[in-house]
C-alpha cells in the first residue's frame, strides 16, 4: 500500500467520558464506541491496512463494576453476531487474544468459530485484545518459549514467535482516542518503533474519516529505526574518512 502503514493497534479510551457528557451512564458510551468498531475496521481494510489490533477490555478493566463489565462483555457477543458476514464476506481473518477463560461460554464459542472460519483468510489480520495485558503477554512468551526449550536463550525473534498473533507483527502505528497520553500496557513489545498519535477526540466520535487521515499524514513522517535519514549531513563538508581516529 503506498501510505506504507501496515499495522495500527488502537486503543479506544473516552466513552465513559463521552456518556457523562451527555448526562448518560457510562455505558452508552460504549454502546455508541461498538459502532464504530465496525466502522473502522471497515476504513481500515478500504485502506488497505494489513493488521488492525484493538483494545477492546484490559487485564485491568475487571476492577470496573460488574454491571459495566457484563455490558463490554454482551458488546463483543453483539459484535460477533453483527459483522460475522461481513467479515468472512471481507477475508478478514480474526482472533481474540488475551484471557478468554472468564467469558461467557456462548461467547467463547463464537470467538471460536469465528476464528476457525476465518484462519486462513488472507484479507484485514484484525485482531481483539480482550483481558489483555502487554506484560501478560510477554510473560506468557517467555515462558511458552522456557517449556519447550528448557536451558536455552531466549533470542529476540524467539519471544516475537510466542507472542499472542506473532503473524501480525510490529505496530507502525498506534492512535489512542480520549485525549490522554500513553500507552497503558498495550503491545508493549510491538510498539517499540510505532509512530504515536494521540487524539482527544473521544472514541464514540472517532469516525473513519479522522482514522483515514491520521493514517494519511503519519504516512509522511519520516521513520528511521534508529538509523539516520538518506539525507543526513548531505549539505555538510563530506569529512575524510582517513584522518578520523578513533582511541
Ligand atoms: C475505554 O473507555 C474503553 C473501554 C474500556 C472499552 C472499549 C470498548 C468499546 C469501544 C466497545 C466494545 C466493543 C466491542 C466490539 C468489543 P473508558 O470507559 O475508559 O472511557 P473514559 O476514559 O472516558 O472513562
Amino acid at each position: 500500500m503506498s501510505h506504507g502503514i501496515k499495522h495500527v493497534a488502537i486503543i479506544m479510551d473516552g466513552n465513559g467520558r463521552w456518556a457523562n457528557q451527555r448526562l448518560r451512564p457510562r455505558v452508552w458510551g460504549h454502546v455508541r464506541g461498538s459502532a464504530v468498531v465496525s466502522d473502522i475496521v471497515q476504513a481500515a481494510d478500504d485502506l488497505g491496512v494489513e493488521a488492525l489490533t484493538l483494545y477492546a477490555f484490559s487485564t485491568e478493566n475487571w476492577s470496573r463494576p460488574s454491571e459495566e463489565v457484563g455490558v463490554l462483555f454482551s458488546l463483543l457477543h453483539k459484535f460477533l453476531l453483527r459483522e460475522r458476514r461481513r467479515l468472512l464476506a471481507n477475508k478478514v481473518s480474526f482472533r481474540v487474544i488475551g484471557n478468554v477463560s472468564r467469558l461467557p461460554q456462548e461467547t467463547k464459542t463464537l470467538i471460536a468459530k469465528l476464528e476457525e472460519e476465518t484462519r486462513d483468510f488472507n484479507g484485514l489480520k484484525l485482531t481483539f485484545c480482550f483481558s489483555y495485558g502487554a506484560r501478560m503477554e510477554m510473560l506468557h512468551a517467555v515462558n511458552k518459549f522456557i517449556a519447550k526449550n528448557p536451558g536455552k536463550e531466549l533470542t529476540e525473534a524467539d519471544l516475537e514467535g510466542h507472542l499472542m498473533r506473532p503473524e501480525t507483527g510490529n505496530v507502525d502505528l498506534l492512535i489512542r482516542t480520549g485525549g490522554e497520553q500513553r500507552v497503558s500496557n498495550f503491545l508493549l513489545w510491538q510498539i517499540a518503533y510505532a509512530e504515536l498519535c494521540f487524539t482527544p477526540t473521544k472514541w464514540p466520535d472517532f469516525t473513519a474519516s479522522e482514522f483515514k487521515r491520521i493514517v494519511e499524514s503519519v504516512s509522511k513522517r519520516e521513520r528511521r529505526f534508529g538509523g539516520l535519514s538518506p539525507t543526513a549531513d548531505k549539505n555538510l563538508p563530506r569529512p575524510e574518512v582517513q584522518s578520523i581516529h578513533v582511541q
